[in-house]
């Protein structure tokens, strides 16, 4: 008996002693992996000093050395704060990594630099398998992504549709708009997906968002880019993996920007000319000219006759016509719609994915697939488009 609360003791001393996940509120989740770089973003609920630490992929303990920490600075100082966005650097292409996360409390901070720091909280690698992750890699034969969208905070059709997400099957996930509502605060969109999200896949499978019209609402909109950065710092950017280019547009709202819904705030006709000019010179990169696959995703598809309709037809396919695009990949509509190619106005098919359905597509050599399927599981459409010929 006398041994047994010996060993509750030591063990009570144990936990004590270590670092606790309990002061993360969110994530972490994966963002602008890219074949160099990637960012791991979480929240805390106290401001805190944040890094991560990577160690090579394999069986070795995290324990064994001392791993490379990297924080994220400002002008020079490691940034204090509850959101926490670090990217690593200096990565090699195609490689599996495994990280941890952890976060240092400033209780009080005067003076020049007299700092009190209180605990410190991490993710957990002693009793149980770090996270990881895989730089993108141009060179990759086979690849495979899921995209989803319109899923408005219903975390169930999320839950659902992820099903069959996961490290070493899904290369990444696409998220195409409008995933909450509006943007009222952090948890709105925490609780509406992001969470779910993490708990599924997002720590470990790369998330690439393009924004959509609800996101571009209410009052916290102009923070999404600190939670979803790009690598580019816009919300439009392209990025290739394996033999797929994909570029990413933001469509903006649907009505014209004097609409009086958005309140004297909206300015999106000149964003999106704005993208013309940058989409001018991802056509013409080399990551576009030498993939065999190009997939353009954008949320509000050019079908219909809303404003925001028109105005991705009348910019953006006249640009991506003749460009050798392979598919335009979008939502909004909160149905399915297949329209064919239409070679006076685009050459490409355009699949507008529906709000409980989700797209799971395979790119080789020969052949980029794309599934549709539904919150069953069921597989609702299929087609094959072969590589471009050039
Ligand atoms: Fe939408």
């Amino acid at each position: 008996m006398k041994m047994n609360r010996f060993k509750l003791c030591l063990t009570i001393l144990w936990l004590v002693s270590l670092p606790v996940f309990a002061g993360i509120t969110h994530g972490p989740y994966l963002q602008a992996v890219g074949e160099n770089e990637a960012t791991i973003v979480w929240t805390t609920e106290t401001p805190c000093v944040s890094w991560v630490e990577v160690a090579p992929a394999g069986d070795e303990s995290f324990y064994a050395v001392e791993r490379p920490q990297f924080y994220q600075t400002r002008d020079g100082n490691r940034v204090i704060g509850k959101l926490h966005k670090i990217t690593l650097t200096g990565l090699a292409k195609g490689t599996e990594y495994r990280y941890r996360i952890f976060s240092k409390e400033v209780l009080k901070y005067h003076g020049q630099h007299n700092v009190l720091y209180g605990n410190v909280f991490s993710s957990k690698v002693y009793n149980r398998n770090p996270l990881r992750f895989t730089t993108l890699d141009r060179e990759k034969k086979n690849i495979s992504f899921v995209m989803l969208n319109d899923i408005h905070g219903r975390v169930d059709d999320l839950k659902a549709l992820c099903n069959r997400v996961r490290y070493g099957k899904t290369d990444l996930m696409i998220f195409n708009g409008d995933m909450v509502d509006h943007m009222v605060d952090e948890t709105n969109f925490f609780a509406g997906f992001m969470d779910e999200s993490v708990n599924m896949f997002a720590g470990e499978v790369p998330v690439f968002y393009a924004r959509g019209n609800h996101e571009t609402r209410g009052a916290f909109n102009m923070s999404f880019s600190d939670y979803f950065p790009s690598h580019t710092g816009k919300l439009y950017y392209s990025f290739r993996q394996g033999p797929v280019h994909f570029i990413v547009l933001d469509s903006g709202e649907d009505k014209p920007d004097s609409d009086i819904e958005y309140s004297g705030l909206a300015q999106f006709d000149a964003y999106r000319s704005e993208q013309c000019e940058w989409l001018k010179k991802d056509l013409q990169s080399e990551s576009f000219r030498t993939a065999l696959y190009r997939v353009v995703i954008v949320h509000i598809p050019p079908f219909g006759d809303w404003h925001g309709t028109i105005e991705v037809r009348e910019k953006f396919l006249p640009m991506l016509n003749q460009a050798g695009i392979t598919a335009m990949l979008c939502g909004h509509l909160h149905r399915y719609i297949y329209l064919e190619p239409d070679r006076l106005t685009y050459d490409y098919p355009i699949l507008i994915n529906a709000h409980n359905t989700s797209l799971e597509i395979h790119a080789d050599a020969d052949k980029m697939t794309v599934k549709r399927y539904d919150t069953s599981g069921k597989e609702l459409h299929s087609y094959i488009y072969p590589k471009e010929n050039r």
